[in-house]
C-alpha cells in the first residue's frame, strides 16, 4: 500500500474510532492501541507534508459535541497533550524544555497523575459557579451545567480566602468515578438487568452525559481539577500557587501533585507512581509533567493541538485488546472443569498473556465469549488477567457458541452439572487429573488416616504409575516403595503396616473418603445409619431413596447417584473391599435419635459443644445452630437467652444438660 492510500485509510479508521469513542461511548480498541495509529498518521504526514488537510484526524484536538446538548465555546481552547510512550521519550521532554529555554539549569515541573476520566471545564463567576461543559472538540464543548451542578465535589460558590475572589475562574479538570463506586454502580447495574460499563471512565462518561441529570445526581461521579482558562482578577506566578490557591477555593486538587526537578524528578515520578497505580482507588494511565513558571510556560508557547510546556507520560496498557485462538476446558484436583481462553499472546501491563480462564459456563454465556472474538483483555489490580468483554463489532461470521463438553477431557467419563451450581465437575475416582488429590483425600486423617502416606509419595507413586486408582493402594508392595524417594526399609515397612491398618475402617470415613460431590463427614455418618453400613445398599440407592433421608435434598441426591453411574466408580470401590478393606461394627446400632434435631445454648458445664454434638449424632441425631420449627430439643445451660425465650414460643421441648445426658445414656444402654 501507498503511504498516501495508509494515510487515506488510517484517517478513516481514526475517525470512526472517535466517533465510538465519543459519541457511542463505546470504544472498540484500547486508548493505546488508538495513540498508537495517531501516531503512525502524524509520522506519515510529516514524511509527507504535502498530504495534510484541514479535516485530518491529526488536526483536531477532540472531536464534535453531542447534538442533543447545548453548545458552549470555551474561551479558550481546551488542549490535549503530547504523549511520551516510554522513559527515552519523557528525557527527550526535558532536554527539550532546556534548549528551547536555552538553559542548562533543571527545570521545575509540576508532576500530576494523569487522571483516566471526562475532561470538563468549570466556570465561575465572582466567585459563584455559572456553567459547565464538557472538551467536545476542543473548542466548544457541551453544555452540561445541569449535570455537573449534581456533583458534590463540585462547589456551587467558592471559599473566601487571603487571594481577591477572581472575577472569572474557568478551571480544567477531570471527572471520574472511584474504582469502589465503580464495582458497587455495576452491581447494581447487573440487578437491575441494565447494561453494565466496561470500565470506571465509561461509567463516568455515561453518567456525564444523561440528558435527565436525575440519572447523573444518582451517579458516584468526583472531580479533580488541574488547569486554568480563562481568567479574571487574579494572577498566578506559578502553577503550583494555581493549584493551592484553587484547592483554598475549595476545589478538589489530587494530592499527589508535586513539584519534581529535571529529567531525575521526572523519572523517578513516572516510576513511582506506575508501580503505585492499582493501589489508588481511581484509574490512572499516566503522569503529566508541565513547566511551574507561568512565564517560562509563555515563553515555550502553544503547538495546534498541544502546549509546548507539557507533556504525558503514558503507563503500558492494562486493557489490550486481543483474539481467542481456542477455548480448551481443564480439570483441576477436585474435578472442577474449568474453561480457558487461550489468546493470541499479547503485552498487557507489562507481561504477555496467552491464557485467560472463563471460569464457568455461566461466565462465558453471560459474555457471549466465542473462538475468533476478538476481546478487551485486562490486567489491573490483580495479576490474573481476565477478559473484560467481546468486541463484537469484530466477530468473525464462522465464531461458533462454546459449550463445555458432556465428557471429561482427560478421562472421558461424563461431566456432573446440576443446574444450581455453576462448575461443572468430573466425578470420576481414578480421573488421571484428580488422581493424586482423589489418593491425598482418600487417606486423609479424616478418611482413611493412612499415615505416612503424604503428598510427595502419592506425586512419586502415580508419576510412576504404581497408583491409578485409589484401591491399588492396598495392592502396594514392599519392592514397589522402598526405593522411592526418602523411602527406606524402616519407612517402606511402617507405610505398609499402616495400609494394613487402614483397611479395617467404617463406612462414614470410607464414604467421606470418595469424595463424592456435597458428602461431607457430617452426611456420610448419616449415610452410615442410613444405610446400616452396608456400601452396596448405598451403591444401589436412587434419588428417590437418597431424597427420602432427612438432610439430603435433590442436589446431593444427584450427585450421589451420578457417582454411582459410573461403572468405573463401582468397580474402584469393589476392588477395596475384594483387597481386604471392611467396616467395624456401627459404634451404636441406636439409631433412635434419626431426624431429631438438637440446639445448645448457655453454658454447657461437663460437656464441649463438639462433644455434645457428637453424642447426638452417633445415636443419628442432628446438632443445629439455631432455633427454628424444626428443632426437637434445646439444650439450655445458664446464660442461655434468645434461643431459650424462642424455643419457649415454639414449645420445643427443653433440657438441662443433666436432663440432656441422663436422656443419652439412657438410648445408648
Ligand atoms: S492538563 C493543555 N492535567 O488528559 C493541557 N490533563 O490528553 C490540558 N488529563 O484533555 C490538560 N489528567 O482530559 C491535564 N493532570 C492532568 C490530567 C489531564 C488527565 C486529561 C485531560 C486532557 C487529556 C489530554
Amino acid at each position: 500500500m501507498s503511504e498516501k492510500d495508509r494515510i487515506l485509510e488510517l484517517r478513516i479508521t481514526i475517525n470512526d474510532h472517535n466517533y465510538r469513542y465519543y459519541i457511542l461511548d463505546d470504544p472498540i480498541i484500547s486508548d493505546r492501541e488508538y495513540d498508537i495509529l495517531l501516531r503512525e498518521l502524524e509520522q506519515l504526514e510529516k514524511a509527507n507534508p504535502d498530504l495534510i488537510t484541514a479535516d485530518s484526524p491529526t488536526q483536531r484536538i477532540g472531536t464534535v459535541p453531542l447534538s442533543e446538548f447545548g453548545q458552549i465555546r470555551h474561551t479558550i481552547p481546551m488542549q490535549s497533550l503530547e504523549n511520551a510512550m516510554n522513559s527515552e521519550e519523557l528525557i527527550a521532554f526535558d532536554k527539550r524544555i532546556k534548549k528551547l529555554l536555552n538553559t542548562d539549569d533543571d527545570i521545575a515541573y509540576i508532576a500530576e497523575p494523569k487522571l483516566d476520566g471526562i475532561g470538563v471545564e468549570l466556570v465561575y463567576n465572582d466567585g459563584y459557579f455559572s456553567h459547565g461543559s464538557t472538551r467536545g472538540d476542543g473548542v466548544t464543548g457541551e453544555d452540561i451545567t445541569q449535570n455537573l451542578k449534581t456533583i458534590n465535589a463540585i462547589p456551587l460558590k467558592l471559599r473566601e480566602t487571603d487571594k481577591p475572589m477572581p472575577k472569572l475562574l474557568e478551571i480544567r479538570g477531570e471527572v471520574f468515578i472511584s474504582k469502589k463506586d465503580f464495582k458497587t454502580l455495576n452491581e447494581s447495574q447487573e440487578k437491575q438487568d441494565s447494561k453494565l460499563f466496561a470500565n470506571p471512565r465509561n461509567a463516568a462518561s455515561g453518567s456525564l452525559r444523561q440528558l435527565d441529570s436525575n440519572i447523573t445526581a444518582g451517579r458516584p461521579l468526583s472531580i479533580f481539577c488541574y488547569e486554568p482558562g480563562a481568567i479574571q482578577g487574579v494572577t498566578f506566578e506559578t502553577h503550583l500557587d494555581f493549584l493551592n490557591s484553587i484547592k483554598q477555593w475549595g476545589i478538589p486538587v489530587n494530592q499527589l501533585s508535586e513539584t519534581v526537578t529535571g529529567e531525575g524528578g521526572i523519572i523517578s515520578y513516572h516510576e513511582q507512581l506506575e508501580n503505585r497505580r492499582n493501589d489508588l482507588d481511581y484509574e490512572i494511565d499516566g503522569t503529566v509533567f508541565k513547566v511551574n513558571s507561568y512565564s517560562l510556560r509563555e515563553s515555550l508557547g502553544i503547538r495546534s493541538r498541544s502546549p509546548r510546556w507539557a507533556i504525558a507520560g503514558k503507563f503500558k496498557a492494562q486493557q489490550v485488546t486481543t483474539i481467542i485462538e481456542n477455548i480448551e476446558v481443564q480439570v483441576g484436583r477436585t474435578g472442577a472443569i474449568t474453561p480457558v481462553a487461550r489468546l493470541k499472546p499479547v503485552q498487557v501491563g507489562g507481561v504477555t498473556v496467552t491464557n485467560s480462564t472463563l471460569h464457568n459456563q455461566d461466565e462465558i454465556d453471560r459474555k457471549d465469549i466465542r473462538v475468533g472474538d476478538t476481546v478487551l483483555v485486562e490486567r489491573a489490580g490483580d495479576v490474573i488477567p481476565k477478559i473484560v468483554k467481546v468486541i463484537s463489532e469484530k466477530r468473525p461470521n464462522d465464531a461458533a457458541r462454546f459449550t463445555i463438553p458432556d465428557n471429561c477431557p482427560v478421562c472421558g467419563h461424563t461431566i456432573f452439572r446440576d443446574e444450581d451450581e455453576a462448575v461443572a465437575r468430573c466425578q470420576n475416582l481414578s480421573c488421571p487429573a484428580q488422581i493424586k488429590g482423589r489418593i491425598e483425600h482418600f487417606v486423609s486423617r479424616n478418611a482413611l488416616d493412612i499415615e505416612g502416606l503424604g503428598e510427595k509419595l502419592v506425586d512419586q507413586l502415580v508419576e510412576k504409575k504404581l497408583l491409578t486408582t485409589v484401591d491399588q493402594i492396598f495392592q502396594l508392595k514392599y519392592d514397589d516403595i522402598v526405593n522411592l524417594e526418602r523411602m527406606a526399609d524402616k519407612s517402606a515397612r511402617n507405610l505398609l503396616e499402616a495400609i494394613g491398618n487402614a483397611k479395617r475402617t467404617t463406612f462414614a470415613r470410607f464414604v467421606y473418603g470418595l469424595g463424592i460431590r456435597n458428602v461431607g463427614e457430617h452426611l456420610a455418618k448419616i449415610l452410615e445409619k442410613q444405610f446400616s453400613a452396608d456400601v452396596q445398599k448405598f451403591m444401589d440407592s436412587n434419588t428417590e431413596d437418597l431424597e427420602s433421608i432427612f438432610e439430603i435434598g435433590p442436589i446431593v441426591a444427584r450427585g450421589i447417584a451420578q457417582f454411582w453411574d459410573d461403572a468405573d466408580n463401582r468397580k474402584v470401590v469393589k476392588g477395596c473391599f475384594a483387597n481386604g478393606v471392611s467396616f467395624a461394627p456401627l459404634a451404636t446400632t441406636n439409631a433412635k435419635l434419626i431426624d431429631k434435631t438438637f440446639v445448645f445454648t448457655g453454658t454447657l458445664e461437663s460437656l464441649t459443644r463438639p462433644k455434645a454434638k457428637e453424642l447426638v449424632e452417633n445415636l443419628g441425631g442432628r446438632a443445629s445452630g439455631s432455633v427454628s420449627s424444626k428443632t426437637d430439643y434445646l439444650v439450655a445451660g445458664p446464660g442461655a437467652g434468645s434461643k431459650l425465650k424462642k424455643a419457649k414460643e415454639l414449645g420445643t421441648k427443653i433440657l438441662t444438660e443433666q436432663e440432656f445426658l441422663t436422656m443419652i445414656d439412657e438410648l445408648n444402654q
